[in-house]
């Protein structure tokens, strides 16, 4: 489900707002396209309130009139510039959450330059921007609608659902492996392990998510377990999670790398390329409609194992961006993450995480 979200100044563009909303709902469904905020409870904040309403959305459409830039209040100052304007409100935390904001211009507006903006909205000039037209409002529409389309995966219609016999297959195919790498003599890690008495660490969770998480390596918590993020790397994945509605057991969880490396050092080529193979049958298996990479390493390698144009880009770059991609099965999507132990100690590397966690709600 794409879930949209129509940002708008009622005495701006009413009239094509109307419209534009009957629209999408005949494409989207009513329960996806948002267009007022109208339910804030009383003694509720209501910045707060707006800004887990845009938090929900997958798509933000900013509709721009010919008053838009200039209306004013009773007493004359300009409504964007009011601290309380719930447009300038919601256009700014689209953007501190770096939704898709797509400006669409009516009535023949023009987009404004980011001079006139206050300094918190200036980044919405640097959108693209579509205009509507009541003469050519339908073309114009189809043009919104494939370019949502494309951008925004509908989740659900990714992937089908397995039913419970081929769940009961996929599960019984999973612990085959997990058997296989107890007797793995030949692993690098293998002897490293026996020594501590740890455990492989194959994976664990849902075995037909729609969301697979690879991390880099077991640490001595997860080896001694045999369960992947346990600790407080686990616990900052599982608030996450539950952040976007999500337990553990609705995602699979594994790593690049399946026995802990000594002194929690980072995985050598010798070590990745043994368990690649282990990665790829698990992928296989699972087959997730999106791949989310947790860390700079389990980014790289997946970005070059699946061959994507972002494959020698930085984490710093990538971080929470959707990447389309081709597996075996079919066609998928990877988004790489920030590792959660980096965000242990920094509330804003904390945010940033919970930020691009949101892009994975419409694989929820
Ligand atoms: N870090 C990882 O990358 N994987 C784990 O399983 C635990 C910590």
């Amino acid at each position: 489900m794409r879930h949209i979200f129509i940002n708008y100044r009622r005495q701006d563009s009413e009239g094509y707002v109307g419209r534009l909303y009957d629209h999408l709902v005949q494409h989207f469904g009513s329960e996806c396209v948002f267009m007022d905020v109208d339910s804030i409870r009383p003694g509720a904040d209501f910045l707060k309130t707006l800004e887990e309403a845009v938090a929900a959305c997958d798509v933000f459409i900013a509709v721009i009139g010919p008053q838009w830039l200039t209306a004013t209040d009773d007493s004359g100052t300009r409504r964007l510039d009011l601290w309380n304007d719930f447009v300038r409100i919601e256009i700014a935390s689209a953007l501190k959450q770096d939704k898709l904001i797509i400006p669409i211009l009516v009535g023949q507006a023009q987009m404004p330059p980011p001079t006139v903006l206050p300094e918190e909205i200036a980044a919405l000039s640097r959108r693209n921007a579509i205009t509507l037209s009541h003469q050519r409002f339908g073309r114009d529409i189809e043009k919104l609608v494939d370019a949502i389309k494309s951008m925004v995966p509908a989740s659900r219609a990714f992937k089908t659902q397995a039913d419970s016999e081929i769940i009961q297959q996929k599960r019984a195919a999973l612990k085959a492996i997990q058997d296989e790498l107890l007797g793995a003599t030949a692993a690098p890690l293998y002897a490293f392990r026996v020594e501590n008495g740890y455990f492989p660490v194959l994976g664990e969770g849902n075995p037909d998510a729609n969301i697979l998480f690879v991390g880099e390596a077991p640490g001595k918590t997860e080896a001694e377990l045999g369960k992947p993020f346990r600790g407080p790397s686990g616990d900052i994945l599982n608030e996450m999670l539950s952040g976007i509605g999500l337990k553990r057991e609705d995602v699979y969880v594994t790593n690049i790398v399946l026995d802990r490396p000594p002194g929690n050092r980072d995985p050598n080529t010798e070590e990745i390329a043994f368990y690649t193979p282990y990665l790829d049958r698990i992928t296989d298996i699972i087959r997730p409609a999106v791949i989310v990479t947790l860390g700079r390493n389990a980014m790289t390698f997946i970005l070059k194992k699946l061959d994507l144009p972002e494959k020698k880009g930085k984490i710093s770059d990538l971080h929470g961006k959707l990447l389309k991609a081709q597996a075996p099965y079919g066609e998928i999507y990877v988004i790489p993450l920030y590792h959660p132990a980096l965000v242990l100690y920094s509330a804003t590397q904390k945010d940033t995480l919970r930020k691009d966690f949101e892009k994975l709600r419409v694989f929820v």
